[in-house]
């Protein structure tokens, strides 16, 4: 039983901030990405609270790639970790883990933990965890596209036929529902390249704190915020 009645059904969420809440404590970065999975534990077992179905993380944009290579190693080798370490807590936590992106950017040894976790979680059913992995919703909407074009190319498919509902079905989002609430923390007004096709809708909630000061509460108080918002889809 939901406690939270009109929860949304799927919140997305800009994890930012790390940089700049480690530099504000004299540590460096990876400090804060580390800190910042902390808050991934808390935030997820707060949706399964608030009977949300999907979360979606973005942990690693695919414009992240231009960060310095010691940057971009130590947050591969966190992601690493954090697969390892919290694969227990998603058989405890009864949740299903799923990636999108550009993986096979990864590094071998990321993808292959990957694999491993969402098929030994695949019947999972508290929650379905979306992680955002090289992801960006530019290369998303280009691949979908070019899947289109190559079956118009082979005479399989007729341009007229291509509508929204198709074009998403060629998404890597395909089987999820859009989101419901768009969280970015850190205080950022921009969505820098996250789920463009899918936020159409979506409520949009600017927390001002870092992610790694983001946790149970302030999900649940943006989940209050969402409540009180009056959804309109272009209608009265
Ligand atoms: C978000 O924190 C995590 C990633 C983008 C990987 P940042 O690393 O962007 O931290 P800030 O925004 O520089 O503080
Ligand atoms: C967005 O944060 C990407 C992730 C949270 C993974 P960035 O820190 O990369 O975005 P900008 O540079 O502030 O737009
Ligand atoms: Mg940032």
């Amino acid at each position: 039983m939901p406690a939270y009645p009109d929860s949304p059904r799927h919140i997305a969420v800009i994890m930012d901030g790390n940089g700049r809440w480690a530099r504000e404590r004299g540590l460096p970065r990876r400090e804060g990405h580390r800190a910042g999975a902390e808050s991934v534990r808390e935030v997820a077992d707060a949706c399964i609270e608030c009977g949300v179905d999907y979360l979606t993380l973005f942990a690693f944009s695919s414009e992240n790639w231009n960060r310095p290579a010691a940057e971009v190693t130590a947050l591969m080798g966190l992601l690493d970790r954090f697969l390892v370490e919290k694969s227990k807590d998603l058989d405890q936590q009864n949740i299903r883990l799923l990636a999108i992106g550009q993986l096979d950017r990864l590094p071998a040894k990321t993808r292959g933990l990957l694999d491993k976790i969402m098929t030994r979680t695949a019947h999972h059913s508290a929650l379905t965890l979306v992680l955002a992995l090289s992801y960006g919703g530019r290369e998303e909407i280009v691949s979908a596209a070019r899947s289109l074009a190559a079956d118009a190319a082979a005479g399989t498919l007729a341009p007229a036929a291509i509508d929204a509902t198709l074009f998403a079905s060629r998404l890597q989002t395909a089987a999820i529902p859009d989101p419901d609430l768009l969280i970015r923390t850190s205080g950022e007004m921009r969505v820098s390249n996250f789920l463009l096709w899918q936020i159409s809708y979506a409520e949009i909630v600017i927390v001002r704190k870092y992610w790694p000061d983001f946790r149970r509460n302030d999900l649940i108080e943006a989940v209050r915020e969402y409540q009180r918002r009056h959804r309109r889809f272009g209608t009265l």
